[in-house]
């Protein structure tokens, strides 16, 4: 069984923590797209430290599992490397079990510098990125001439000629655009790439080869998606988004492998929405309830740290992101958060200038003056954390999850009582 994992929100779903889960049935696990914007943390056991893991794919913590990294995401080699080696101070030798594609774009350090610049530069029209250099990185793929892949680390001779030619661009761009006055050195660059080379070099493969022999020997494949559907370049609610695929449209370009290679695509959400950075979020809750749940929730980014802006479900929202993944089955995330809100309000419909939409709309000038058509549920006080079967769950929490799943029309699979491996309530 192929099995995806598809954020249905603004990412930070909770997505590592069932790929985590799944990853027990599964030979591969595999990250497609995004970079080390994204944030998974899972808990392997509650007395210890969790994993924060950015672009190690969260199956790494399973013996068994061969981890891999397609042509669809921008690898930043220092961040990769720094996770190998805390995961070898914590007895996982994350290398054994790590293949990365040669077709995968390499963020550089220039990346960084242009993603910051960028804002900077934007003032009140910036995205709010986590300002990893992976807009500056996808940019410069789609430009091809000025562009560094992981293969090239192969090729130092090439390499060289390529990044000299390159930096001398960014810094005239830099000064150009920004005015900025602090060149970058080329031999610093180049030495780290020289590191990276020696340290990666035995792990990187062509991953299309390797998924489609996977695939034809009939190993369980488990595709994990970062960020959410509505961050999502094409069908997200651009501009405030990140710079791929992060719904399962961009699957087949991200792996080479066909969209029929997955038999099970399975939408992760939380039982609220949450978004960081900026752009439109109509159920947000910018009051005492917004900071309930993110206290409760502990809603600060696992990337840059950032309060991320908390509000109620948003069932339109969900819904679009189900549509367009083709989800079969849902994971609700976090519903012990709730605990202890006297009332719960699902987001049901948007109205703009007076009119119900039937549709999630486009345009974030429609999407940021629509108005939220709330229904309103019981909420319950109890401690989920514990609970260990859906039917123990207290009644106005059976209630609530039955509803949004009724509003969404797909079955809500699994429900999340706690950040641990095991609190997780299986239903049907
Ligand atoms: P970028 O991906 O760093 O360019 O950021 C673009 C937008 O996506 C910003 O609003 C970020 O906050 C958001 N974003 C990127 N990665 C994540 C993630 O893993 N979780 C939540 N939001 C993210």
């Amino acid at each position: 069984m192929n099995i995806c994992i598809v954020g249905l929100q603004w990412g930070d779903e909770g997505k590592g923590k069932i790929v985590d889960r799944l990853s027990e049935k599964a030979d591969l696990v595999i990250r497609y797209s995004g970079g080390a914007n994204a944030g998974h943390t899972v808990v392997r056991d509650s007395s210890e430290e969790s994993f924060k893991l950015h672009l190690m794919p969260s199956g790494i913590l399973h013996e068994n599992v061969l981890c891999v990294i397609t042509n669809g995401v921008a690898l930043d080699a220092e961040v990769l490397l720094g996770e190998i080696a805390g995961l070898k101070k914590r007895g996982i030798e994350a290398k054994n079990n790590l293949r990365i594609s040669g077709r995968a774009h390499l963020v550089m350090d220039y990346h960084k510098k242009q993603d910051q610049l960028s804002e900077d530069s934007l003032g009140k029209a910036k995205i709010g990125t986590t300002v990893r250099g992976i807009g500056p990185c996808y940019s410069d793929k789609v430009m091809r001439t000025t562009a560094l892949r992981v293969a090239d680390l192969q090729n130092m001779d090439g390499l060289k000629e390529k990044l000299k030619r390159i930096v001398e661009y960014k810094n005239t761009l830099f000064a150009a655009l920004y005015d900025d006055n602090e060149p970058l050195e080329y031999e610093p660059i180049l030495e780290k790439c020289q590191y990276w080379a020696e340290q990666l070099a035995p792990i990187i493969v062509d991953t299309t080869e390797l998924l489609h022999k996977a695939w034809g020997q009939n190993k369980n494949l488990l595709f994990e998606g970062a960020q959410g559907t509505l961050l999502d370049l094409d069908h997200g609610t651009f501009p405030y988004v990140t710079s791929s695929n992060a719904s399962a449209v961009g699957l087949p370009a991200a792996t080479g492998l066909p969209g029929r290679a997955v038999d099970r695509y399975l939408g992760i959400c939380k039982a609220y929405s949450t978004r960081v950075g900026a752009g439109p979020f109509p159920s947000e809750q910018d009051n005492k309830i917004g900071d309930y749940i993110r206290d409760k929730g502990h809603e600060y980014g696992t990337t840059t740290g950032r309060p991320r802006r908390c509000g109620w479900f948003d069932a339109v929202a969900v819904e679009y992101s189900i549509r367009i993944g083709g989800i079969n089955e849902v994971v609700m995330q976090h519903l012990d958060t709730l605990s202890g809100l006297k009332e719960l309000k699902v987001c049901t419909a948007y109205h703009y200038q007076g009119k119900k939409l039937d549709f999630f709309p486009a345009e974030e000038s429609v999407l940021s003056q629509v108005e939220c058509e709330y229904e309103t549920l019981t909420g319950f006080d109890q401690n989920l954390r514990a609970v260990c079967s859906f039917e123990d769950l207290p009644m106005a929490a059976q209630q609530y999850v039955q509803r949004v799943e009724e509003i969404l029309g797909v079955p809500i699979r699994m429900v999340g009582v706690g950040p641990g491996r095991e609190q997780l309530v299986s239903r049907g």
